[in-house]
């Protein structure tokens, strides 16, 4: 047996909700004191802030986003056997394809969702930021599926090394430009800070919030690819799908796996099964982050914003500062400051044990696979492979049957100016120093400390 697939039927009609089983400490605002919806409202439309701050526990999809699920999902789980072969490994290794969709990853399950319910508040643009260039693509196909207009601020370093994702979203109707811009304050601010700046997600989605609340119209609206509960709930359809697809073969994961940028392929895959966890199942759940960006290994969990100039709420999470620029790695989904608040609480409890890789090890994780298993990653899900691969010689070295379940966030199909770079050997590790994590600590040490909450 290679894929387990469901049929459209089986497809999951309800997301799950985490904030129904996990505390978390609340956004606040400029004053300190915790923000309400109302706070929300010149960003985000009211019905999809609601979702943001809701405790239920499953919560219905509508019919207009199944509808356009039904392009790529269910996606496919597939078992990688021939890298099990190669490995020599006894671990059963399976991943769930998300890079079927339209645009190739994971972003579209969020895209979607997030589109439609503004469309039904009756908004007529989106704004947002992209790194790798895998959201801006999501969110263009997302609009032009429910005719809305599309602005994407691209990373300068992103921009620059995959020209084809603007193509891509344009071939749906967005526009796409580098970030840092000179169209908004933030972009010239940043410019004027530093004119050769590569970007980085917390400039780019201050140039995208400002976009949307200096529409006078009021029908303009921002739009977050990950990090924000209600991202983190709509992916969980990843890993509702593969619970029911390792049932039918009478699977169950002892590992899973995901890359973590934001949070959201990981939370999408991992959280179906941190319930079980918290229960007290025995399972081994790593998001794995690049080492240049060692947002969950080595950041202080502090309240920060989400953006460099400081437009969003202060949010509970680990960050690594967010004025702070990564260096230009070749995971642009991946270079975000800071990190999900709910998968940066999972890490304070202990449910989940981040882990981080450095980039030559990732690709090489990566070409691996594609020569066993034939399809080539994105960047970004090379680091889960690098994982994996840990995880699979580790299963060999102690003799067990272990199952690995990761979640394959994307292809890399766009992304061959960083393979080129890997085969000619001009791809370079980054380290930070502990001096540039001490240092970029300055930037919130005046916000007030989040409570250290247990849930359970
Ligand atoms: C293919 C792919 N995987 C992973 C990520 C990381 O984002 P997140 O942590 O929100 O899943 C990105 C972000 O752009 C991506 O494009």
């Amino acid at each position: 047996m290679k894929k387990v697939f469901l049929s459209e039927d089986e497809m999951p009609r309800q997301w799950y909700n985490i904030l129904a089983d996990i505390k978390l400490n609340p956004p606040l605002g400029p004053n300190g004191k915790p923000i309400g919806p109302e706070d929300l409202a010149p960003v985000f439309p009211m019905n999809l802030i609601e979702q943001e701050v809701s405790t239920d526990r499953w919560i219905d999809i509508p019919e207009a986003v199944l509808d356009v699920y039904r392009i790529w999902r269910p996606s496919p789980l597939v078992r990688a056997v021939s890298m099990e072969k190669a490995l020599k490994t006894p671990a059963r290794i399976y991943f769930k394809n998300e890079s079927v969709s339209p645009p190739g990853s994971h972003k579209p399950n969020t895209a979607v969702p997030q589109v439609y319910y503004n469309k039904v508040f009756g908004i007529k643009k989106m704004t947002t930021e992209t790194g790798a260039g895998q959201w801006g693509s999501a969110l263009s196909f997302a609009c032009s599926q429910f005719g809305m207009e599309c602005k994407v601020f691209m990373v300068r370093v992103s921009f620059d090394q995959k020209p084809y994702r603007k193509a891509m979203m344009e071939a749906w109707g967005g526009q796409c430009v580098a970030s840092p811009s000179m169209e908004t304050k933030a972009g010239r601010d940043a410019l004027e800070r530093d004119p050769e700046t590569p970007g980085s997600l917390g400039i780019a989605i201050s140039e995208a919030v400002e976009a949307a609340v200096s529409d006078t119209t009021g029908q303009t609206r921002y739009s977050l690819g990950s990090v924000l509960n209600h991202v983190m709930l709509h992916q969980t359809v990843i890993g509702l799908e593969a619970r029911k697809q390792m049932e039918k073969i009478g699977e169950y994961p002892d590992v899973i796996i995901g890359c973590a940028g934001g949070g959201s392929n990981f939370a999408g895959l991992a959280f179906p099964f941190v319930v079980d966890k918290i229960n007290g199942k025995q399972i081994d759940i790593y998001p794995v982050e690049p080492a240049a960006c060692p947002t969950l290994t080595r950041a202080p969990f502090v309240y920060d914003h989400g953006d460099t100039a400081r437009y969003t709420p202060l949010l509970a999470m680990h960050s690594l500062g967010h004025a702070f620029v990564p260096p230009p790695f070749h995971a642009g989904g991946l270079r975000y400051h800071g990190m999900a608040p709910t998968v940066s609480q999972l890490a304070v409890e202990g449910i989940i044990t981040p882990r981080s890789v450095q980039q030559i090890e990732a690709y090489d994780a990566g070409i691996a696979f594609a020569r066993t298993e034939g399809i080539i990653p994105a960047p970004e899900t090379t680091h889960a492979l690098a994982c994996v691969v840990e995880e699979a010689l580790k299963a060999r070295e102690e003799g067990k049957e272990k199952v690995i379940l990761f979640c394959w966030s994307g292809h890399g199909l766009l992304d061959f100016g960083a393979y080129e770079k890997y085969f000619t050997g001009k791809l370079q590790n980054f380290e930070l120093s502990d001096d540039e994590i001490c240092n970029s600590s300055k930037m919130f040490k005046d916000f007030p400390k989040p409570a250290i909450l247990k849930s359970h």
